[in-house]
């Protein structure tokens, strides 16, 4: 019964899926204005005009106007490197600077962990860094996200279970998989991942496994760890193990809380939970110090009292540990979000004018928060 349902439940997603992007319409990435490029390349409008129309950048549509592509603007930061002999604009790592890994979590469902992650990623690999985006949750709403149908697109050994299993793990680069934006690596996510919940126990209990379950995130990583600058993990709604491995690969912890009592007081109960545990895994020798942990507000409401009372008093009790934006609730997000899309790929035209500029607007608030918290455990300014 459950399995015929299964099967014809699959099938009809699969149609479903099919009419909202039928197999001609590639995912992307939406072109960007102006405007939107100098903010993200980081320099002014103005300049951009000027090595726009010295060659450096797209040529001008048939109105006159300019509209730039991720790669373009990655060409553009390249040459202004070069033309100023600087390292300024190229974000890519460098000598002495490690990698990054981002834990996003909380084991409250609907925390916006994934809706975080996928434009934290998305937003960084725009910036110019190289970014891998993990999808540690079985129910992978990260890998629909981004184009990876968890039950379609995804086969057996293609998550990071995979890499991290006791019996013949293999190489995470032989998993990793570009998506429509450039700079921007995926390892999908499906419901094989559960397998490490249930393996690890019996592997404890036999002893034989070569490393311990807390380290084998971190170590499917290394073989790959000098071709990004970032890797992101949206965890899965749960404190089980791969969440820990996870945590003991992290380099930073971004909390999603949306700021209502019963989400709040379950997030207490998280960081209870997460700590009893977290001194296990260090006993057993896990490495779990951050260069920062951060929590971030999320689907906030300003005109909502409750809400606003809510993050005052986060706020009173974890002081600068809480982001000083939060993300606002916008309708551009959940719809985008219906059609599998986020705030970087919807049509602006799509919504009001006002509804999609202040959700992005919001958006590049917290990214950009968080890239100065990257760039300062990277020393820079
Ligand atoms: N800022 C936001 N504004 C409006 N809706 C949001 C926002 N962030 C998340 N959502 C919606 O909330 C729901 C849960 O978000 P999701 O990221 O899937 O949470 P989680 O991964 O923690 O379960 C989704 O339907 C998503 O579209
Ligand atoms: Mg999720």
């Amino acid at each position: 019964m459950l399995s015929a349902d299964s099967r014809e439940l699959s099938r009809q997603l699969q149609l479903h899926q099919q009419k909202i992007f039928p197999p001609t319409s590639q995912k992307t990435i939406r072109q960007f204005t102006p405007a939107e490029a100098a903010y993200y390349i980081g320099i002014g409008e103005g300049y951009l005009r000027q090595v726009a129309s010295e060659g450096h950048g797209p040529e001008p549509l048939a109105n006159g106007r300019r509209v730039y592509s991720p790669e373009d603007m990655d060409r553009i930061r390249a040459s202004l490197d070069e033309k100023n002999s600087t390292q300024k604009y190229v974000p890519i790592r460098r000598a002495g600077e490690k990698l990054q890994v981002v834990a996003v979590m909380n084991f409250k469902g609907g925390s916006a962990k994934t809706t975080t992650s996928a434009h934290l990623a998305q937003y960084l690999a725009i910036r110019g860094y190289r970014v891998l985006a993990i999808d540690l949750d079985p129910q992978a709403s990260l890998s629909a996200l981004f184009g990876h149908q968890p039950e379609l697109d995804v086969g057996e050994g293609e998550t990071l279970y995979g890499a991290i299993r006791y019996d013949e793990p293999r190489s995470i680069a032989d998993i990793v998989r570009a998506t429509y934006t450039p700079n921007l690596h995926i390892v999908p996510g499906n419901l094989e991942l559960m397998e490490f919940e249930h393996e690890t126990p019996t592997a404890i209990a036999s002893g034989t496994a070569e490393s311990m379950f807390f380290a084998r995130i971190g170590e499917a990583l290394a073989p790959i760890e000098s071709l990004y600058d970032i890797v992101v993990i949206d965890c899965p709604p749960q404190l089980g193990f791969l969440t820990m491995s996870a945590l003991c690969a992290a380099t930073s912890v971004l909390i999603t809380v949306h700021p209502q009592m019963l989400d709040v007081m379950s997030m207490s109960q998280f960081l209870a939970m997460t700590s009893e545990l977290m001194a296990v895994v260090e006993n057993a020798g896990g490495r779990t110090s951050y260069d920062w942990m951060r929590y971030l507000v999320t689907r906030f409401e300003p005109n909502d009292g409750p809400q606003s009372q809510m993050t005052g008093f986060m706020r009173a009790i974890f002081g600068n540990r809480m982001l000083q934006y939060p993300m606002l609730k916008s309708t551009a997000i959940s719809d985008a979000g219906v059609t599998k899309q986020t705030l970087y790929e919807v049509d602006r035209a799509q919504f009001t004018r006002g509804t999609y500029d202040r959700a992005m607007e919001s958006l590049n608030q917290v990214n950009s928060e968080i890239e100065t918290l990257l760039k300062s455990t990277w020393s820079r300014k």
